[in-house]
């Protein structure tokens, strides 16, 4: 990798099939980056542990589903770091290090972390008054998250990184983890990372909530044209409409319009408004035309998924490969941070 290049990393969490939101949001940010960055992209399974710790069983092919979006989407294992988290060993040992240096109320504050938090006490409770039992699921590992997120950026001392918003506040702690680091151990080995944010429009769910698995609302990078098409009739439209002929509101219209202007171009954006307002479109055929744009778009994607899906031996080169790679550099770093700290040589 050349060394005048700045350093990327990002990653994602295996919790399955990607979707389209996913892809909009960050992959294709992170397909971008690739030319003009060394990239590191990061399954990341511990993160995944954090919460899913009883889950394990699906967890190895959540992991082949990820690697497979992602080459689908257009990464490419030529030009960037393609890996799975618990493979790096370096940067379990690089968050035992971050964590001795990072203030408990500094994770406290972390509201990305009070969020996650605030979802799974509710679950807790739901749980206890099930069944009285029934151990927290609040771990000690899961208030580590945004150390071990720093590790993960840390481990490459990398300086930007293309993520969600969902995901700046972890950031800045990472930031300030940095930044104590280097005034610690009086140097200016550490970057503070940067996020780099798409500009492109969070795509809501067919039911105009987050798009997620877990909501059941979202389209699937790997889904047939038919399906994304049965999804698409679901999605909510604008609710002041009853007959065809009513006069629409696509501003009010939070899926279906905003996906017009996210998958179609301008013409037809302008035609939609105008059929729309004038009360000459019907929702139906409004949405059968989005279905047709947004398999379109995808198509390209869909078919070398379906051609990936087919050689699981290669996926499984690819991390394995690239893991390699991730944890050649990875030693590196944390040769450098060991020796910075003044710890034990042999
Ligand atoms: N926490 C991120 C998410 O849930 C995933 C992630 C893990 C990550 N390690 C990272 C993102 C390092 C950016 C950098 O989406
Ligand atoms: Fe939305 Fe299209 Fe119906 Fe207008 S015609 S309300 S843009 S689905």
């Amino acid at each position: 990798m050349p060394e005048n290049k700045k350093t990327i990393m990002s990653g994602m969490r295996p919790t399955g099939k990607l979707h389209i939101g996913h892809y909009m949001g960050v992959l294709k940010n992170w397909v971008e980056l690739q030319n003009d960055y060394n990239c590191y992209y990061a399954i990341a399974d511990w993160h995944a542990l954090t919460t899913k710790y009883e889950e394990t069983e699906e967890l190895n092919q959540h992991i082949i589903e990820v690697a497979t979006d992602w080459l689908a989407s257009g990464i490419n294992p030529q030009e960037s770091i393609i890996y799975v988290q618990s493979l790096i060993p370096q940067i379990a040992e690089l968050h035992v290090y971050l964590s001795m240096i990072t203030p408990y109320n500094w994770v406290e504050r972390d509201p990305a972390l009070k969020d996650m938090v605030q979802i799974l006490s509710k679950k807790t409770d739901e749980q206890e008054a099930k069944d009285p039992t029934a151990s927290g699921v609040i771990t000690y590992g899961l208030l580590g998250y945004p150390v071990l997120q720093s590790a993960d950026i840390m481990i490459f001392n990398a300086s930007l990184v293309p993520v969600g918003k969902d995901q700046v506040a972890h950031l800045e702690l990472s930031r300030d983890i940095a930044r104590k680091f280097n005034n610690i151990y009086k140097t200016d080995y550490f970057n503070e990372p940067q996020p780099k944010l798409t500009t492109a429009p969070l795509l809501k769910g067919i039911d105009g909530q987050k798009m997620g698995k877990s909501f059941n609302n979202d389209i699937k990078l790997s889904d047939s044209d038919e399906i994304t098409a049965k999804k698409i009739m679901r999605a909510i439209t604008d609710r002041s409409r009853i007959k065809r002929t009513d006069p629409g509101h696509p501003d009010e219209c939070e899926v279906v319009y905003t996906y017009y202007s996210i998958f179609a171009d301008e013409t037809t954006q302008n035609i939609v408004r105008k059929e729309c307002s004038a009360g000459t479109r019907g929702c139906k055929d409004c949405k059968i035309e989005l279905a047709n744009l947004i398999n379109n778009y995808f198509k390209n994607i869909r078919e070398k998924r379906k051609e990936l899906e087919q050689d699981t031996d290669y996926i499984k080169q690819v991390i394995f490969e690239g893991s390699k790679k991730a944890k050649q550099r990875a030693a590196e770093v944390l040769y450098e941070v060991k020796d910075i700290m003044n710890l034990y040589k042999v």
